[in-house]
């Protein structure tokens, strides 16, 4: 189908990647793709198995037994593992804190890179995580570098935890800060923003706003292409 393409929106963490991407495909009608959120189920079956990253050949036989499924639900996306919901467990503080050691690891990056590259292979997918325009879709039609100030970014993980009490904001940003450093020099498909990507600086932006925009580039490029 020459009408559809593929998204890639990539950049650090807290960037807006998730909530813009899901609503950008609404508004196209295509699929969203949450990578994220897949390596953060290797993550949380790995440390419920007790398989650490150094442990690189057990992790590896481990992640190749997963059967990952992303299923649209009530409130976006629901994650399942063998048939698990993992949703509301991936999100957990001791899994965002792990996840950028598990995804450094080869065999990890190559499992659920195949699997993303087969779920984009009909095209008309926006994908989001860290190397999606630099190294899983570099054929993509388009592609985001999404990125706001690390400020902005810590501030806006801060309003979404309730129980603030039990960390700063200061704490969340020298963490977010720490997994965009390790996100960035790890030696298999860092995060980068690709030769070709669009950048767009999220700071004091809106939802909608940054929406608008990546809603508007896909159209000029569908228009270019025909
Ligand atoms: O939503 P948030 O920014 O907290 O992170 P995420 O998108 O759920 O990704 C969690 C972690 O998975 C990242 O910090 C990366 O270490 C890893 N990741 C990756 O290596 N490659 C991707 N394409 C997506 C995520
Ligand atoms: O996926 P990623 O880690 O890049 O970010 P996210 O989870 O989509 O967004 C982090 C938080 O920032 C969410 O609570 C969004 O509602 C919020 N956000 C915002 O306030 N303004 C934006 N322009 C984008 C996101």
């Amino acid at each position: 189908d020459s009408d559809r393409m593929n998204i890639a929106i990539d950049g650090p963490a807290g960037a807006g990647k998730s909530t813009v991407a899901r609503k950008v495909a609404g508004q196209l009608g295509y699929v969203y793709i949450d990578t994220g959120a897949m390596y953060r189920a290797v993550t949380y079956t790995a440390q419920r198995a007790g398989v650490s990253p150094e442990q690189t050949a057990r992790l590896a036989e481990l992640t190749r037994s997963l059967q990952i499924d992303l299923r649209p639900g009530d409130h976006g996306q629901s994650v399942y593992v063998n048939g698990e919901d993992v949703t509301a467990s991936i999100r957990s503080r001791e899994v965002t804190l792990q996840v950028s050691y598990y995804a450094a690891i080869e065999s990890v990056r190559e499992v659920l890179g195949t699997l993303q590259r087969q779920l984009a292979a009909r095209k008309g997918v926006v994908m989001d995580g860290r190397d999606i325009g630099s190294h899983v879709l570099p054929d993509a039609e388009l592609k985001v570098f999404l990125t706001a100030s690390v400020e902005e970014r810590a501030a806006r993980r801060y309003r979404e935890i309730s129980d603030s009490q039990s960390i700063t904001l200061r704490q969340l940003e020298s963490e977010i800060a720490e997994r965009d450093r390790l996100d960035e020099q790890r030696a298999i498909s860092p995060l980068v923003c690709a030769s070709d990507a669009v950048v767009l600086d999220s700071t004091g932006m809106t939802i909608d706003e940054v929406v608008a925009a990546i809603v508007k580039l896909s159209r000029t490029k569908l228009a270019e292409a025909k």
